[in-house]
């Protein structure tokens, strides 16, 4: 037999016959997986199939996740049904909540764990089943660049709940209460009861936050089942999602429908699109950079600004409106978002399923309007984030207009500095501290190279003795992240930050700070020189002061916001 003809007759390995550990003699390497894997009870017959890797991310740290057993066994039944060997396997879970300093510091390790082990594991398509804050992102970001066919899968919002006869639903509610308990409006015993009322399912945090809008924007770019994002985590429907979920990853196998075909300019200028239409969470900008990144797709804020312009708020949710997740899956869900800006969007991109973006609308037969607005009333005109830039940030800020207060928009103010989040905590409820409502907040040293590694401590709290005076916001700024589910005139994500020796870092009691959002600028209003001296003052930063581990290669690996605080040696 020529060399030809024996390439053209081998057909390509599949499940537990790929991606073997290599003896000298592969014959041997397949009969000791098969004897390994046997002893899980399979039949030949289910060990001849091909394999539908489910990467999840279940854990007792992450409430979001305690309903993944039964999803799991959702998406089992659709790949067992379509001829595929499903096997489940675990991976590094971020529990938004349960994570210190931040979850942000370890996206890029889950991110890590998901593209190699999808890559070292017999698998021929994977399921990533995910859903807090952090987990899709870093989902995206590991098949991205494992460039295996691959579907995500999310947890789906939490429900919401009641007290006293008010709606609640974590976590805009949770930020509105604790403002009126720090403002004396209600005492420790109703805090106590509002605080087992505010998270009562499982599912991801029922507002618009990030992981609601991290699935809005993986279902945009087309790794999702279309109409999936929203659905409930407790309704039958999110099974049923699953279990097409698990169907079409066995569909995937073969075909060449990999994340670098679905995630490309255009799907990721679709995904900032329905950012800006649905008021979505300012940390969004920061993972679609680091998603897109990984495919050498750069995310440039001047176009966030040009697509802003242009595309309106339609989406009527918490923290910029009224209603809940639960609420847009029964208005229509995602699709009635997009069939609204349709004109807007690259209706030819492909998704997972192998339909394009514009054959996912045809489904769209009735939308509430009161949760997503037709175009001609929007909830606003222009989109609900625009990136300022000046001297105080070279390299950017996000600022969520659809969240904050338009006559805090073009002011100018006095800084009232804090040097890290410890000079946060010890000093802003002192009744000594020299604020009015009319200075602004500055935070220091709350940014990716930091040793904070940027929480989303951009919420900075209204100082206690303005809170008791009524004061309910004022221009507060950082280089730290905001949590999706939070509102306010908040500047974030300042870059180049303070601790890499960024303009930021050189700001000064009592400096003035002009912020116009017309202009879309964040001028600090100090002499050039003036600044040069600071500058020169500024203590030397040793490079990395961690003694090992992923500690020290988080400090040597980190990137600005810029670049979606990607590690460096983790781009393309
Ligand atoms: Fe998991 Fe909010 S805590 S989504």
């Amino acid at each position: 037999m020529s060399k030809q003809d024996s390439s053209m007759q081998a057909p390509a390995p599949v499940g537990f016959a790929k991606g073997l550990t290599n003896y000298g003699d592969r014959e041997f390497s397949v009969y000791l997986r098969r004897t390994f894997a046997s002893s899980m009870g399979y039949s030949r017959e289910m060990l001849d199939r091909p394999i539908v890797g489910i990467a999840h991310s279940a854990s007792g740290f992450n409430n979001c996740h305690r309903h993944f057993p039964e999803m799991i066994e959702a998406v089992k039944r659709g790949v067992l049904a379509a001829g595929g060997l499903p096997i489940e396997f675990p991976t590094i879970s971020l529990g938004e909540t349960f994570l210190t300093p931040t979850s942000l510091k370890f996206r890029n390790l889950m991110s890590m764990d998901v593209e190699e082990m999808t890559r070292a594991q017999p698998m021929d398509s994977v399921v990533l089943l995910g859903g807090c804050d952090k987990t899709v992102p870093a989902q995206l970001m590991g098949a991205a660049s494992a460039d295996i066919p691959a579907i995500q899968l999310v947890a789906g919002p939490m429900s919401t709940s009641r007290h006293r006869g008010e709606r609640l639903g974590a976590c805009t509610d949770c930020r509105r209460f604790w403002a009126k308990f720090r403002a004396q409006e209600i005492d420790a015993n109703e805090i106590d009861k509002v605080e087992r009322r505010l998270a009562s399912t499982a599912g991801t945090c029922a507002v618009m936050g990030t992981a609601s809008t991290m699935a809005i924007i993986a279902e945009t770019l087309g790794m999702m089942p279309a109409n999936s994002a929203a659905c409930p985590a407790v309704d039958a429907d999110r099974l049923r999602i699953a279990e097409e979920t698990g169907r079409i990853a066995f569909d995937l196998i073969g075909k060449p429908i990999r994340p670098s075909e679905i995630i490309t300019a255009q799907s990721v200028e679709n995904a900032l699109r329905v950012l800006l239409a649905i008021g979505g969470s300012t940390n969004a900008v920061i993972h679609l950079t680091a998603i897109a990144g990984r495919l050498g797709i750069q995310v440039d804020l001047n176009r966030l600004n040009a697509l802003s312009e242009s595309t309106p708020v339609l989406v009527n949710l918490k923290p910029t409106g009224e209603h809940y997740m639960e609420d847009l899956y029964a208005a229509g869900g995602v699709p009635a978002i997009l069939r609204e800006i349709k004109d807007l969007l690259h209706l030819d991109c492909r998704t997972v399923t192998g339909e394009t973006l514009g054959d996912r609308l045809h489904d769209v037969s009735w939308v509430d309007h009161a949760v997503v607005k037709p175009r001609a009333e929007p909830v606003r005109e222009t989109g609900g984030l625009v990136a300022l830039f000046g001297n105080l940030a070279p390299r950017g800020a996000i600022l969520k207009r659809s969240a904050a207060n338009p006559d805090l928009f073009e002011k100018e103010g006095r800084a009232v500095v804090f040097a890290s989040l410890e000079d946060l905590a010890h000093r802003i409820d002192s009744d000594d501290l020299d604020v009015t409502a009319d200075d602004f907040l500055v935070l220091q040293n709350a940014g990716p190279t930091s040793d904070a590694a940027m929480p989303e401590a951009g919420y900075l709290p209204i100082p206690a003795k303005l809170a008791r005076a009524g004061v309910k916001d004022m221009v507060r700024m950082s280089d730290a992240r905001m949590s999706g589910t939070a509102y306010g005139t908040i500047v974030l994500h300042i870059t180049p930050d303070a601790a890499s020796g960024g303009p930021l870092a050189l700001v000064r009691n009592g400096d003035r700070i002009r912020l116009s959002v017309a202009h879309r600028t964040l001028e600090l209003l100090v002499p050039e020189a003036e600044l040069e001296r600071r500058r020169a003052a500024l203590p030397v930063r040793a490079e990395v002061t961690a003694k090992r581990g992923y500690a020290q290669l988080y400090e040597r690996e980190i990137l600005q916001a810029d670049e979606g605080c990607d590690f460096r040696f983790l781009k393309p």
